[in-house]
């Protein structure tokens, strides 16, 4: 089976190897626990291996999220190169609309080979609607044309809960093939970073809770070590 390797240092031994090629992963966790970094080292691991990403985001400016992440990783330095070079592209569409992310998608793929990309996040499209069984429809059908897309996919999705035991379970859980959670696991007087892969069609993969680390060099996540 052919896999996207996310690059992140750790993941991919976690999933075998990396995600199955063509399929849509949803990353779960609250505010500040790392989801837009996840995202973007997925994005610029692709473009050191020659494949364009595209980075969709629904909140930040593209300015923001490139200053930001010149703080939060100062060793990629590489991230202009890649975007003079059309092997990264981070947009804001106008308007909060699945239609919009599904045209931009679709433009790109034809015209730009994009092998990779991010919606950031599934969480602003969902409060754009007003009614939940809508907003359940318009996701199947995206995700159905979604489907027939060579590309492959991160979405992130704005957790319910800070806590692991408290999660609830949403629309985009059962729709994903894929889905990771990360945790920032209140300690007392600290908080400890954490990921699960909690799902993964199409390939085994650990079931283990383990400890991650965002570094200026990338993401880390300590398999086999516990979280303490
Ligand atoms: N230079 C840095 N060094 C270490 N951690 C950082 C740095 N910059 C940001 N962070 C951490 O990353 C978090 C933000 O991560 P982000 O990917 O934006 O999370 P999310 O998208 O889930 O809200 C910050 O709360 C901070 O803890
Ligand atoms: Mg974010």
């Amino acid at each position: 089976m052919e896999r996207i390797k996310t690059g992140i240092a750790g993941l991919d031994e976690m999933i075998k190897g990396g995600i199955p090629l063509g399929r849509h992963i949803a990353l779960y966790g609250g505010p500040g626990c790392g989801k837009t970094s996840f995202c973007f080292e997925y994005l610029y691991r692709g473009a050191e291996n020659g494949e364009p990403g595209l980075y969709i985001s629904l909140e930040e400016t593209p300015e923001d999220i490139i200053e930001n992440m010149k703080s939060t990783f100062p060793l990629f330095t590489r991230t202009q190169e890649f975007i003079d070079n059309k092997l990264l592209e981070i947009v804001k569409p106008d308007k909060l609309q699945l239609e919009e992310v599904a045209n931009l998608l679709e433009e790109r793929l034809t015209n730009a080979g994009l092998k990779r990309a991010v919606i950031d996040s599934a969480t602003m499209i969902r409060l754009s609607f007003g009614d939940v069984a809508e907003y359940r429809q318009t996701l199947f059908e995206f995700l159905s044309l979604l489907r027939n897309l060579d590309v492959t996919t991160i979405t992130t999705v704005e957790a319910s809960a800070a806590r692991r035991d408290e999660m609830t379970y949403d629309i985009e859980h059962f729709v994903m093939d894929g889905i990771i959670n990360l945790y920032n696991l209140d300690r007392g007087d600290h908080r400890v970073r954490a990921l699960e892969v909690m799902k993964m069609r199409g390939t085994d993969h650990s079931r283990d809770l383990v400890p991650f680390k965002v570094t200026p060099q990338g993401i880390k996540v300590y398999v086999g070590e516990k979280v303490f």
